[in-house]
């Protein structure tokens, strides 16, 4: 990396790993939290508590669980730059990323289904999309926290090294 730039990049790591590491709180105690959330909307509800919990609940999804996960998604992708982790640890963890926002657009769609259908489509009990969410939180904290040596992995010369590739336009020079 070209040494100025990388400069800024040693500044902007710190910055950037905070806001990757609040953002994922806030993301995953949120994910883990809808389904509880979700568990308490009962058809036998009077319609203003069902219309409370709703809200409360889609409220919570919309603008503070999704916001989150764009903001460390964001920050993450970053910081694959700055630390230039083009590792295989790095892609055995965004697999486990991708399963995690799969989940988090599953719990998204069961929010829809049982706000528009009420006492048609009950929410499923809640330890069921808890776990789906526990179980890559969980593999993703191992990979990223342990960074285990799996070089012994074939992965594909795309994925570990620069296809020296140009962009499809012309650059100005300095
Ligand atoms: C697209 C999503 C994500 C990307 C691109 C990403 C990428 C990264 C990168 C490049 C680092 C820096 C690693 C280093 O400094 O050596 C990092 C740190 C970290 N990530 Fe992520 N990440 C993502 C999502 C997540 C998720 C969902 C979790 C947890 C459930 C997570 C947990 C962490 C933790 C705990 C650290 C700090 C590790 C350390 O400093 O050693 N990340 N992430």
């Amino acid at each position: 990396m070209i040494v100025w730039l990388q400069t800024i990049a040693e500044v902007l790591i710190p910055f950037f790993k905070a806001a990757h590491i609040a953002a994922l709180f806030v993301w995953c105690g949120g994910i883990l939290a809808m389904p509880l959330m979700l568990a308490r909307h009962d058809a036998s509800n009077s319609r203003n508590d069902y219309l409370r919990i709703r809200r409360a609940t889609h409220l919570t999804y919309t603008i503070v669980v999704t916001p989150a996960a764009v903001v460390a998604v964001v920050a993450g992708t970053w910081l694959i730059f700055f630390r230039e982790a083009l590792v295989p640890w790095l892609y055995a963890k965004l697999f486990f990323v991708a399963l995690l926002v799969f989940a988090h657009a599953w719990i998204g769609h069961i929010l829809v289904a049982v706000a528009e259908n009420k006492g048609r489509d009950g929410p499923p009990a809640p330890y069921l999309p808890m776990l789906v969410v526990l179980l890559p939180m969980i593999a993703i904290l191992l990979l990223v926290l342990g960074k285990p040596d799996l070089s012994w992995i074939e992965f594909p010369t795309w994925l570990t090294e620069p296809r020296q590739g140009q962009l499809p336009f012309a650059v100005p020079k300095r």
